[in-house]
C-alpha cells in the first residue's frame, strides 16, 4: 500500500484482584526470590468470579470506542486461548456490550498466545483491502494452570483492544514477518480440562527454537538487522524468558551477550508482565504498552516483536513508532487498572480458581464482586448473561 497501516490506539484492562509471590511463597514454601529473581514475577491479577475474557475485553475496548466512535469498526477480531465457548464467538458479546454495528463481522481466532499476533497481521490485510475500515483487534486471557503445579506462579490476566486503521497515530506496522511453526506438545489444553497442561522445561526450548526459526524466515524475507531495533517486545510467559529469548537471538546472530544491552533493550517492556502475570494473548502487546507508556520518547524508533503460541507458531515484524505517538497513550489508565486491583489472600485466592459453575443448565446468579465496568450476571439454560455494571 502507499499508505501506512498499524495501531491507531490501543488500551488494556485487568482483573480485580492481586495475587503476590510473597503469598504464594509462604504457602507453598519456595523461596520467593525464586519468582522474583528467577522467574521474574511479583505477582499475577486474578479476575473475580464475574470477571472472564469478556468483561475484561469490553472494560479494555470501552475508551477506544469512545474515543473513535464504532462507525469505521467492520471488523472484530477476538484473540484467546481461554475461550467461553466452543461455537460462538467471544467478541459477540463485546459487540453487543459496546454497541457496536451490527454491519461488522466478529470472529474468534485461536492458537495459544500467538493468535493476537494473527489477529493483528490480519487487521492489517483488511485495512489494506479498504483503507477507510477500521479492525478492532481484541487479545484476552485467563491462564489457569493446577495449584500446586510449576506453572501456577506464571498464572494472571488481561485483555488489550488494539485499533487498527490507516495512517495510524500509535506505530506502523511493517513488512515482510517472519513466520514459524512446528509440531510440538509444549503446552495444551484439552477441550475437557479448564486448567492447562505444560511441559515446563520443552516449552522453554520449543520457544528459544522458534524465536531462531522467526528470526531466520525473517532475515530471508529481507527484514532489518538486529542493530535497527531499539526494543524487543516479546511474549512473556514470564518476564525472565524475555531476557533468556534476546540472549539466544543475539547468541545466534554471532553477537557477543552483554547484559547491560540485553536489559536495554528489553528492561521497559516487562513492567506490566512482572505485576500482571501471564496473559498469553495479550502478553506481548502488554510488553509494547509498558515500553511506550514508560520509555523516554520513542518517535522514529523501530521495535521488535516475537509472538510465540505453544503447539507452536511464532512470528517477528517490526513495527515503528509515529511523531506525536504520545498524546494518544492511555498510561494513567494502564497504571490505575494495575494499581486499583485488590489484595487477596491464599483462600480467597483458592476459592477463585477451585470455582467451576454447576453446568446443570439452571439459573445461576453470580455474586456481584468486581468493580470493572463490565460483569458476568449469571448463567442461565447453558447461557452467560453479561451486564455493564
Ligand atoms: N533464587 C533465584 N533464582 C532461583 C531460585 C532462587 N532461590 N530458585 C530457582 N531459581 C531460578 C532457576 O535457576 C531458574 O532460572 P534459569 O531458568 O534462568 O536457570 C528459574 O528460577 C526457574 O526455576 P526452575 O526452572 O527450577 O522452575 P520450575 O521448573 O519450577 O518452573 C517453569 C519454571 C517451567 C517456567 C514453570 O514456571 C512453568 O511450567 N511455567 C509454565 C510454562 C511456561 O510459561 N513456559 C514458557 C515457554 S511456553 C510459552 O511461552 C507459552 C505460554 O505462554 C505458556
Amino acid at each position: 500500500a502507499d499508505f501506512a497501516i498499524g495501531l491507531h490506539d490501543f488500551s488494556a484492562a485487568t482483573g480485580q484482584y492481586v495475587l503476590t509471590h510473597e503469598t504464594l511463597a509462604a504457602e507453598n514454601g519456595a523461596d520467593v526470590a525464586k519468582y522474583h529473581k528467577g522467574i521474574g514475577q511479583r505477582s499475577m491479577s486474578v479476575p473475580a468470579v464475574d470477571e472472564d475474557i469478556v468483561t475484561m475485553a469490553a472494560a479494555a475496548a470501552a475508551p477506544v470506542v469512545a474515543r473513535h466512535g464504532a462507525d469505521q469498526i467492520r471488523t472484530v477480531l477476538f484473540a484467546t486461548e481461554s475461550s467461553i465457548d466452543q461455537a460462538k464467538a467471544a467478541g459477540i458479546y463485546v459487540h453487543s456490550l459496546l454497541g457496536l454495528p451490527a454491519g461488522a463481522r466478529v470472529v474468534e481466532l485461536k492458537q495459544a498466545c500467538y493468535s493476537g499476533t494473527a489477529a493483528l497481521q490480519f487487521a492489517l490485510g483488511l485495512v489494506h483491502r479498504d483503507r477507510s475500515e477500521q479492525v478492532l483487534v481484541i487479545a484476552s486471557d485467563v491462564s489457569k494452570y493446577e495449584r500446586g503445579t510449576p506453572g501456577e506462579a506464571t498464572q494472571g490476566a488481561a485483555a488489550v483492544a488494539m485499533l487498527v486503521s490507516a495512517e495510524p497515530a500509535l506505530m506502523r506496522i511493517e513488512n515482510p514477518s517472519g513466520m514459524f511453526t512446528a509440531d510440538i506438545m509444549d503446552f495444551w489444553r484439552p477441550n475437557y480440562r479448564t486448567t492447562a497442561l505444560v511441559d515446563g522445561q520443552e516449552s522453554i526450548s520449543a520457544y528459544l527454537q522458534a524465536v531462531e526459526g522467526a528470526w531466520k524466515d525473517y532475515t530471508e524475507r529481507g527484514g532489518r538487522s538486529l542493530d535497527e531495533f531499539t526494543a524487543f517486545c516479546y511474549h512473556q510467559p514470564f518476564t525472565k524468558m524475555a531476557y533468556k529469548a534476546h540472549r539466544h537471538l543475539l547468541d545466534h546472530c554471532g553477537y557477543d551477550v552483554d547484559d547491560g544491552e540485553i536489559t536495554r533493550a528489553i528492561g521497559q517492556t516487562t513492567g506490566y508482565n512482572a505485576v500482571i502475570g501471564n496473559s498469553y494473548t495479550a502478553s506481548v502487546y502488554l510488553a509494547l504498552a509498558s515500553l511506550l507508556d514508560n520509555a523516554d520518547d520513542l518517535t522514529d524508533r523501530t521495535v521488535g516483536f516475537l509472538s510465540y503460541g505453544s503447539g507452536s507458531v511464532a512470528e517477528f515484524f517490526a513495527g515503528t513508532v509515529v511523531p506525536g505517538y504520545r498524546s494518544h497513550l492511555r498510561t494513567d489508565m494502564h497504571r490505575e487498572a494495575i494499581d486499583r486491583r485488590q489484595e487477596i489472600g491464599y483462600a480467597k485466592y483458592r476459592e477463585i480458581h477451585d470455582h467451576s459453575f454447576p453446568v446443570d443448565g439452571g439459573n445461576h446468579p453470580v455474586p456481584r464482586e468486581t468493580t470493572g465496568p463490565y460483569r458476568l450476571a449469571g448463567i442461565a439454560g447453558h447461557k452467560r448473561l453479561y451486564e455493564q455494571r
